[in-house]
C-alpha cells in the first residue's frame, strides 16, 4: 500500500481549519494540525475527532515563532513522514480603525498572518523540493484584495500572503510544487459571528450577491483540488471564493 500523502493544516482546530483536517482526511490524507500553544482544549478536540473516526495528530506550535514552527514540523516528520501539502491557515483578526490601532495590535497580526507563512514555509519546502512533489496553499482573504474598513492590519498580512505566493511559486515551478493563495470571502465561522450583528446585516451582507455567508466545506473542496495532481498546472494564482462580493 502506498504511504497516505502528510497535509500539515496550521490552526487546524479553528472554525475554517477543522473542517479542512475532516475534508483532507476524507479524502484519504494523513492529517496533522498545529493549535496554538495556549490552547487548553487541544485533548478534548483529538478526543472528539476520534469519536468522529478522524485520527489528527495534533501539535502545538506558535505560528508567529520561527523556532517553533521547526520543531513542530520536525515532529510531524518523526511521528508521521514528511510533509508533502501545507495549508497556511492559521490567522487571527485585531479589528480596528486605524485610528485606534497600535503597534501590538499591528505586530500581532503581522506576525501571525504573514511570518507565520515563512516560518511555516521554510521547515518543509527545501524536502517538497527534493521530492520533486509538494503543495503549499495560502489561505489568504478577500480582505487581502479589496481592503475592509477596520482591517489595516489584517488586509497588509492577507495581501502580503499572496506576494509571497508569487515569488515562491516561480522558484520552484519545475520541482513540481505548486503554490498557490485562496481568498475566502465571508464564511459562516466564529471569526465573522464575531463582527457586530449589526455590522453584519448591514454593511457586510448586502455584498454579497449570493446572499449568505460561505460555508466551511466550500473552501475545504478548492482546497482539496489544489492539493490533488489534477491541479500541477495552478501555480501562482489566487483564487477568490466570496460568493461574488469581489470580482478581479
Ligand atoms: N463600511 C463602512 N462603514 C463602516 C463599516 C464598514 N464595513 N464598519 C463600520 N462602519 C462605520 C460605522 O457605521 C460607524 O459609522 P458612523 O460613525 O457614521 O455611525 C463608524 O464606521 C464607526 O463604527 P463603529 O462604531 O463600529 O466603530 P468601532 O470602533 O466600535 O468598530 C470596527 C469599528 C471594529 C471596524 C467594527 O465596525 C467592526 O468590527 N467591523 C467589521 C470589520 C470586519 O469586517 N472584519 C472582518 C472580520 S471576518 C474576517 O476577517 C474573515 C475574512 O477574511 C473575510
Amino acid at each position: 500500500m502506498t504511504q497516505k500523502r502528510v497535509v500539515l493544516v496550521t490552526g487546524g482546530m479553528g472554525g475554517l481549519g477543522e473542517t479542512i483536517c475532516t475534508k483532507m482526511a476524507d479524502a484519504g490524507y494523513k492529517v496533522a494540525a498545529t493549535y496554538s500553544p495556549g490552547n487548553k482544549t487541544h485533548d478534548d478536540w483529538v478526543a472528539q475527532m476520534k469519536k468522529r473516526g478522524y485520527d489528527v495528530l495534533a501539535v502545538p506550535c506558535d505560528v508567529a515563532d520561527y523556532d517553533s514552527c521547526q520543531v513542530c514540523v520536525a515532529k510531524i516528520q518523526a511521528d508521521v513522514g514528511p510533509v508533502e501539502i501545507l495549508v497556511n491557515n492559521a490567522g487571527i483578526t485585531r479589528d480596528m480603525t486605524f485610528k485606534k490601532m497600535d503597534k501590538v495590535n499591528w505586530d500581532a497580526v503581522l506576525r501571525t498572518n504573514l511570518d507565520s507563512v515563512f516560518n511555516m514555509t521554510k521547515p518543509v519546502c527545501d524536502g517538497m523540493v527534493d521530492r520533486g512533489w509538494g503543495r503549499i496553499i495560502n489561505v489568504s482573504s478577500v480582505n487581502g484584495s479589496k481592503g475592509a474598513f477596520g482591517q489595516t492590519n489584517y488586509s497588509a498580512a492577507k495581501a502580503g500572503m499572496h506576494g509571497f505566493t508569487k515569488a515562491l511559486a516561480l522558484e520552484v515551478a519545475k520541482k513540481g510544487v505548486t503554490v498557490n493563495t485562496i481568498s475566502p470571502g465571508y464564511i459562516a465561522t466564529k471569526m465573522v459571528t464575531a463582527i457586530p450583528q449589526e455590522i453584519l446585516n448591514s454593511k457586510i451582507l448586502p455584498q454579497i450577491p449570493v446572499g449568505r455567508l460561505g460555508k466551511p466545506e466550500e473552501v475545504a473542496g478548492l482546497i482539496i483540488y489544489l492539493a490533488s495532481e489534477e491541479a500541477a498546472f495552478v501555480t501562482g494564482a489566487n483564487i477568490a471564493i466570496n460568493g461574488g462580493q469581489h470580482m478581479q
